[in-house]
């Protein structure tokens, strides 16, 4: 394994208050750094103090947005252990987001290695409020000045840390969500499978008129027909409608979420029917006329589980569950954060030590 030099700093910043944690507002004190160039490959594992970098006005990402990223968490967990969760599934998303944008592969245990190295340092930034944790942003980017169009020959990539609070400002309280039948995110054969940032980037519009008008997040529809439901942008999707758990198959547009995977997997090991296939908002609002529409929420890393208590659609309102959060939302929320926090028996080895 490849060594990383760390150079501490001596002026530590103060750590902040853990009630009023927001989402990724405050940095720790280092960040660590990996470069690449076509000799070298990625070279120069550097934990270094959190801080500006310098970028040429002509590196490649500022014009073409040739960026990736991750996005994990550390928690403060039973017996004071710091635990990870399911590292080695954002590893290789990382890489496969790399492979989409033409971005040089990384060494997924070097750089799995490297994030326990700096969350060991960074551990007393570790939040122990509930629902809190250290919010960790591995991310890519193309460096090299140049301004024609192609695979950049040069990236850095970063890691950086954040003690977060809940993502959303409800908390566990259900969230208004606004059904796009205007903008796209993402089309099949384009970015929509990989964590880049233009997809972040194509949503932020509908997402201010989202805002707007009072939704806290646009759940986005296929661009061809503007009919099935893909994923929310932030988060993948889930309805529960008749006692059957459906969410969006992945169709070659909607981001592989490591929460929606272990959310899948717990549900089938409760004996929960789930069903992963294409679903209208037809068929959604048909669930609800008919009363079977039981629950809706989202999961994602940032979010975890975060309840749907309406749905905004077509100029109709879609209540659900009265706006209260449901009893499987509920259910799987503890269940996750009690593994990841080690306070339920992790049988899946889905932790990982740092
Ligand atoms: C995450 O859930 O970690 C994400 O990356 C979603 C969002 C904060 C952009």
């Amino acid at each position: 394994m490849k060594d990383i030099q760390i150079y501490k700093r001596d002026d530590l910043k103060q750590k902040p208050l853990q009630d009023h944690l927001e989402f990724g507002q405050i940095f720790t004190d280092h960040m660590f750094l990996l470069d690449y160039n076509l000799d070298q490959g990625w070279h120069d594992a550097r934990i270094v103090p959190y801080g500006p970098i310098v970028l040429d006005p002509a590196a490649m990402v500022l014009h073409y947005g040739q960026a990736v990223f991750e996005g994990m968490k550390a928690f403060l967990a039973k017996d004071d252990q710091i635990l990870l969760f399911r590292p080695n599934k954002n590893m290789e998303r990382f890489n496969q987001s790399n492979n989409r944008l033409e971005i040089p592969e990384i060494d997924e245990d070097f750089i799995l290695h490297a994030i326990q190295t700096l969350v060991n340092i960074e551990k007393e930034w570790i939040p122990s409020g509930k629902g809190t944790s250290l919010y960790i942003r591995p991310f890519i980017i193309a460096t090299e000045p140049c301004l024609g169009v192609r695979a950049a020959h040069n990236y850095q990539l970063l890691v950086i840390l954040s003690p977060v609070g809940a993502y959303y400002s409800e908390g566990l309280e259900p969230v208004k969500i606004n059904v796009e039948s205007s903008y796209a995110r993402a089309v099949r054969g384009g970015l929509g499978t990989a964590k880049a940032a233009g997809n972040y980037a194509a949503s932020i519009k509908a997402q201010t008129e989202a805002k707007e008008a009072g939704y806290s997040q646009v759940l986005w529809l296929d661009a061809l027909e503007r009919k099935y439901i893909e994923e929310v942008g932030s988060m993948n999707i889930f309805f529960k409608i008749d006692g059957k758990v459906i969410t969006p198959e992945l169709n070659g547009s909607i981001l592989a979420g490591v929460t929606r995977d272990s959310i899948i997997e717990l549900l089938q090991s409760w004996g929960i029917p789930v069903e992963e296939r294409r679903i209208s908002m037809e068929e959604v609002f048909e669930a609800y006329n008919n009363h079977t529409l039981e629950e809706v929420f989202g999961t994602g890393t940032a979010a975890v589980i975060s309840p749907v208590g309406e749905l905004f659609w077509n100029e109709k309102q879609v209540l659900i569950n009265e706006g209260q959060i449901g009893k499987l939302s509920q259910q799987l929320y503890d269940t996750i954060t009690g593994i990841q926090t080690g306070f339920i028996p992790d049988t899946l080895q889905w932790t990982v030590q740092v």
